[in-house]
Order: C-alpha cells, then sequence, then structure tokens
C-alpha cells in the first residue's frame, strides 16, 4: 500500500498489545469493553497531538493567570453501534465535548452502509468533529457519515479507528483527502463477506454481547 500522508497507524506498545488482547476469541464482552476503551483512549491521546491551545484567566486559589485551554469546541460522533464504545474513554479525554450520533448498519450481501439515525448537535458546523468506529473495513459506512458531517457543514473532521483493512484505507482517504485518520492497527484485507482479516470479528456483537 502506498504512503497516504492524511494516515496515521499508531506505534506505540501499549496499543499495540491492548489490541492483540482485543482480538483474541477468549476475551469477553466485559473484557472487550475495557480495552476498547483504553485503545481509544491511546488513539485520542495521538490524534489530539497538535490541537490548537488558547489563552484564557483563570483564578487558582493563590492569584489569576493567563492558563492554555482548547481553543476549538469538539464534538465526538460514534457511528452506532461499536463506536458507542469509544465514546466514554474521549468523554475523558475532553470533558466539554459534546456528543452526536451516526447509526448506521451493513446490509450483509451488499456491503453497504444503511443509515437509521443521525442526531447531531444544532450548532455542529461550528466544532471540530472526531467522528469514532473501531472498525475500518470496506470504508463505507466511514465514507457515508463524512458525507453526512459535510452536508451539516463540518469542516474540521477527525476519524479514530482500532483495526483497519488496507481497501478501507484506500477507499477512505481517497473520498475524504481533508480527514485526517487515525488508526490503531493496519490488518492483511478483507474476506469475501466484507470482515476484516485477521481482525477481531463483529465488533459491535463483541461489544454487546450479541454473538
Ligand atoms: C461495523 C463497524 C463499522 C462498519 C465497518 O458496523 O462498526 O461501522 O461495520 O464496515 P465498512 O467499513 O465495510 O462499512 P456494522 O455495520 O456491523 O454495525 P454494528 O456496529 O451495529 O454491528
Ligand atoms: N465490521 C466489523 O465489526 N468487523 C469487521 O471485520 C468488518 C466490519
Amino acid at each position: 500500500m502506498t504512503n497516504i500522508p492524511t494516515l496515521h497507524v499508531m506505534d506505540h506498545p501499549l496499543i499495540r498489545h491492548s489490541i492483540s488482547l482485543l482480538r483474541r476469541k477468549e476475551t469477553t464482552t466485559f473484557q472487550f469493553r475495557q480495552f476498547v476503551a483504553v485503545i481509544s483512549f491511546l488513539i485520542g491521546y495521538e490524534a489530539t497531538r497538535t490541537f490548537s491551545l488558547k489563552m484564557t484567566e483563570i483564578e487558582t486559589p493563590l492569584q489569576k493567570m493567563q492558563a492554555p485551554v482548547l481553543a476549538t469546541p469538539v464534538c465526538l460522533v460514534p457511528i452506532l453501534r461499536a463506536g458507542l464504545g469509544m465514546v466514554s474513554a474521549l468523554q475523558l479525554l475532553l470533558p466539554y465535548s459534546s456528543t452526536g450520533h451516526i447509526g448506521l448498519c451493513r446490509n450483509e450481501e451488499t456491503l453497504q452502509p444503511m443509515e437509521y439515525l443521525c442526531k447531531l448537535p444544532k450548532n455542529i458546523s461550528e466544532q471540530m468533529v472526531l467522528l469514532l468506529d473501531p472498525m475500518l473495513a470496506t470504508g463505507g459506512s466511514a465514507i457515508h457519515a463524512v458525507n453526512l458531517l459535510k452536508k451539516h457543514g463540518v469542516k474540521k473532521i477527525i476519524m479514530l479507528n482500532i483495526i483497519g483493512s488496507p481497501e478501507g484505507a484506500e477507499a477512505f482517504t481517497k473520498a475524504h483527502p481533508d480527514v485526517e485518520v487515525f488508526l490503531g492497527c493496519m490488518d492483511e484485507h478483507l474476506n469475501d463477506h466484507g470482515y476484516i482479516l485477521p481482525g477481531l470479528g463483529d465488533a459491535g456483537d463483541r461489544l454487546f454481547g450479541t454473538m
């Protein structure tokens, strides 16, 4: 796969270690949720590294001071269902963020995303969006979600995924070359049913115990 400037594949040993534990078929639903949260926190830390700051006046118990705070409001947007597992960790990192929801599920035959929910803050066009979905498989769901966000006037979008396929990464970055992607791990390829190999199976089912 050629080098894609907007694609950042994580090399932090804790991310790689936790993804290995996440994938294992013995991993229980409870553990799966915990690993998704830890990995999301670490990818979120990397993805926010270049966020701009502005100075604001605060008061400590001793005196006033000019202190740095994030310059741009952030909206977290998980793609339901599996993206929900990433929200709590990002809310810890970004406690003043708002949260919108996009509900998509893939048609199992066509692999095309079907939209069933779009609930976004009214002023989302003034916010930077962190789009959350653990899996970037064909890229169809992510492309659809970004199309929706752009239709709502969002100008700055960063996407966080845990596991991706080369096919999905290529399709997504071609469709949306202005969106930075922070990816925990790049896997080998997709199987005939659009599942990532070696992957982890169905992320939504493993997260919510609906196997
Ligand atoms: C999964 C996953 C992504 C999508 C990725 O969701 O969470 O949203 O598939 O596949 P794609 O890149 O080929 O579009 P799914 O549609 O299984 O819904 P779920 O989260 O409700 O299980
Ligand atoms: N969705 C998943 O949950 N897993 C895959 O491997 C592909 C799409």
